[in-house]
This record gives C-alpha cells, structure tokens and sequence, in this order.
C-alpha cells in the first residue's frame, strides 16, 4: 500500500499501544520528524512511562509542532491519539500553521497488540489497557476522521498491510520552485483580449494557431504566469478563456485562480449565483460558445490552484497577493487569501469589502506579483507589487518582466466598463508615512 502524503504535513499516528506506531514512524520518517509523546515525557521525567507528567509532555508536544510547523517542517505525532479532543489540538495547530493535517490509522489486530505489549520489555501494561485503547479505537470512524479536519486518511489494518506500505511524499501543487523563468506576469485581463494579444506582440511572444488551438513562443524562452481573472465586464472573455486554457495546456503557461473564476465556476457548476459585475457578460459570451467548451472550461476551473512559489522560492503569485506566513502552504485560510485577499467581511459605501494592507507589513524574502485591486500604476510596496491597472475600466493591460522588474504596458482600447470609482493611485504604505514624519523609531514596536 502506497501511502501518498504531501512533505509538508501533520501526520497523526492513531493507535492502540502496541499496535506499532513508532516502529512504523522510525522506518518511515526521520527522528527529528517524529514527535513521540513518550519522548516527551522520558525528557521532563527520565521514564517514557511516567504518566503523571503527561499534561507537560502534551504540552510540549504541541509547541515544537508549533515551531517546526512554523520553519515549515513535516511531522509525525507519534502518541495512542484514540480520543477525538486529543486528536482536535493537532488539527488546530495544523490549520494555524497552514499545514495538512493527515489521519494515519494502525488497526493492527488486538491479539497482535496485547503479544507484543507483553513482550515488550518498557511496557508493564497488561492486556486490559490494550483492550480498551482497542475499543476506543473502533469508535473512530474513518468518515469520522474526515470531519475531524483530516484531509487524508489511512487506515492499515493488517499486520501485512503495515508491513508492506511505503511512504511517499509529493511537493504541494503549489511548489513550483524548480521554475526558474524567466516569466512574464500578466495583470487582470476580464476579456479584454485584443488589448491582451497586443501586450503579447510588444513582449515579443509568437502567436500561432496550429491545429484549431493557440500556441505561444518567445525567443528568449520566456514563460507566461496569468493572475487570474480572466473573465467577466469585457467584450471577449470566452476567448481570453481559450486561449489561456491552450497556452497553460500547450506552452507551458501558468495561471491560478480569481474571485471572478471562482464565480464563474459556480455557474458552469449548475449552482444559484447572482451575475453580477460583469458575470453577466460572461455567461452570454459562454452561451454563444459549444456545450463541449463549456465542459473544458469548468473542469479547467476546478483544477486551477490559487498560488506558485516560484524561482527556488524567491517569487510567489497570487491573485490578491500572499503575506509570507502563508508561503508555500496550503489551508482553506490561504486559499481564500490568495483569492480575495485580506477582508474582514466589512464592505465601504459602495458595497466593495474593505481591504486589510498585508503588503504594507510584508517583510518576506519572496517578491510577491499579485492583481485584483485595480489601480491607476502598478507600484512597487516591499517587494510586492499589484500589477491590475484596470484595463476593462479603460486603464492598461500590465505585465511585470521578472527577474528583470520591468513593466509593459498597452493601453485600454476603451473603457469596456464602467468602473465603481476612479481608478487611484495607491496610498503611500504607513511605514513610508512615518518615516516622512521621522517616526519611524516609535512606530517600530507595532509592527
Ligand atoms: P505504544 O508506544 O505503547 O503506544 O506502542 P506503539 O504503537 O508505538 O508500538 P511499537 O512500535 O513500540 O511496537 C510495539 C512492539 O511491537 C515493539 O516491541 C516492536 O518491536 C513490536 N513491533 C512493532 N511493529 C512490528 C512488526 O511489524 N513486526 C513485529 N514482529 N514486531 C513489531
Ligand atoms: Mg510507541
């Protein structure tokens, strides 16, 4: 049995003593991977077994999961882990930490566990407790696991099983480190697709349609990464549809995920959603399109992931942009990060949310490119930069060159849309404002 975990993750070990958990975890893991509650306590008592400091050996536990989920580290929480609320800290801290918490079940037989228990020199349990950590046991249902926060769940239920599995571990979709570039980074283009094909001519990319699909070519073997939303408020978005999905399919293109696909989605999925800022022309735009297209479209969307880390991890792409703490990770919390940035669920005057500035605290060594909040210039913050310069509302059509950091731009043919408020340039980060002020000294503990 293959058992397929990403490298970055929480596996929790559930079983009855004796059921082989850290035999399993020293074959399978590093030692310094392994947080074994017996360790714990042998470390605060001199004895694995001393029960009464099992309070601070949990304790523990949970903070150096903390940190090294925090120096994204993976870790095996090695401990009987048969009780739902004991089982709940490691899902939390998971979560906190953005990592994937991963159920890993040893339903080795009661009769294994209590010959082996008895056998065991550092056990004096006898064959009562196995007995009733069995029976604990049998209450965890794996559906159950799932509901818990698990993500994945394993369960090996034969001394065979476990004899036999081996433990693989992928990257996260979203690690792409090994992508060196050089990229060019495209801003929101909502269907405006001649001023998109006109930005490709001045980056120097060939355009070709071989076979009925696009394909494109740079001379210097550039790369194309697409922010996100593709679609919605301008003329042509099934064709900027197209021809993203051809590119990313063909040409190495990359492209995650925006709010606006995220809608789109919905719609395509057979779901109940207002069409409103611009979905509507969308979804007319769509209709005119084959039933086939269509399909291709919502599987393509389904699959879209919301960022990359990119260039051995010195860039990261995100539609609403990404504080570092969430680099690399992955959670529901990041997602909807990446996707529609810092809210509070508070909305202005105008209905728009109210946007918390994690850019203007960044600190991280990744150069973060990211769109969605339409502004009048594309504008470097500490080291991030959003490059939606509001083509469909008459702006421009950005794209960033990385590593070079230089911008290119074609204007709007039109104003495609009428846009909510006049595009703005961005207001000076805080930072910048204080240290105008010369109070950059004084402010430096709230940050
Ligand atoms: P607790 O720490 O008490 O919860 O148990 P555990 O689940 O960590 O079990 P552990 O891995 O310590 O295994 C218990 C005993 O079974 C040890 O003496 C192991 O050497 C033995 N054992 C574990 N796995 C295997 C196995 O696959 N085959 C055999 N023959 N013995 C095993
Ligand atoms: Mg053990």
């Amino acid at each position: 049995m293959k058992l397929l975990i990403p490298d970055f993750c929480v596996v929790v070990l559930i079983g009855a003593t004796g059921a082989g958990k850290s035999t399993f975890a020293a074959r399978h893991f590093l030692p310094t991977e392994v947080l074994s509650s017996d360790n714990f306590r042998a470390m605060l008592a001199s004895d694995a077994n001393e029960q009464s400091v099992t309070a601070e050996a949990f304790e523990l536990l949970h903070q150096v999961l903390g940190g090294r989920l925090a120096a994204r580290r993976l870790c095996v929480v090695d401990a009987t882990n048969l009780k739902s609320q004991d089982r709940a800290h490691f899902v939390q801290i998971a979560r906190r930490y953005h990592a994937l918490p991963v159920a890993l079940v040893l339903d080795t037989p009661e009769a294994v566990c209590i010959a082996r228990t008895e056998a065991r020199p550092d056990r004096s349990f006898g064959a009562s407790v196995v007995r009733s950590h069995r029976r604990e046991l049998l209450r965890t249902d794996p559906k159950r696991l799932k509901t818990e926060g698990f993500r994945r769940v394993f369960v090996l239920d034969s001394v065979g099983d476990l004899d036999a599995a081996v433990v693989e571990r992928e990257p996260l979709w979203n690690d792409r480190r090994q992508a060196r570039g050089p990229f060019d980074i495209v801003g929101d283009v909502h269907g405006c697709f001649a001023e998109l094909r006109a930005l490709l001519d001045k980056l120097g990319y060939v355009v070709s349609e071989p076979d009925g699909h696009y394909e494109v070519v740079h001379p210097a073997g550039r790369r194309l990464i697409f922010l996100g939303d593709l679609v919605d408020r301008g003329p042509q978005s099934d064709e900027v549809l197209r021809f993203v999905m051809d590119v990313v399919e063909h040409s190495g293109a990359l492209n995650i995920i925006g709010n606006h696909e995220v809608k789109l989605g919905k719609v395509l999925d057979g779901r109940k959603v207002v069409l409103k800022h611009g979905l509507d022309r969308t979804v007319e735009q769509l209709e005119r399109t084959s039933e086939a297209f269509r399909d291709r479209v919502r599987d393509y969307l389904r699959d879209l992931i919301s960022h990359y880390v990119l260039d051995g991890g010195d860039l990261v792409v995100a539609h609403a942009g990404l504080k570092a703490s969430m680099h690399g990770r992955d959670s529901a919390a990041v997602r909807s990060f990446c996707i529609y940035g810092e809210t509070n669920g508070e909305v202005d005057e105008l209905g728009l949310p109210i946007r918390g500035d994690w850019a203007n605290r960044y600190q991280g060594r990744a150069t973060v490119v990211y769109g969605h909040t339409p502004m009048l210039e594309a504008e470097w913050f500490n080291n991030t930069i959003c490059v939606d310069t509001g083509c469909v509302f008459g702006g421009k059509l950005t794209a960033l060159r990385y590593p070079e950091r230089t911008l290119v731009q074609v204007d709007a043919q039109k104003v495609w849309f009428e846009p909510p408020r006049p595009l703005e340039r961005r207001p000076r980060p805080d930072s910048d404002r204080l240290a105008l002020d010369g109070l950059i000294g004084a402010s430096l503990e709230n940050h």
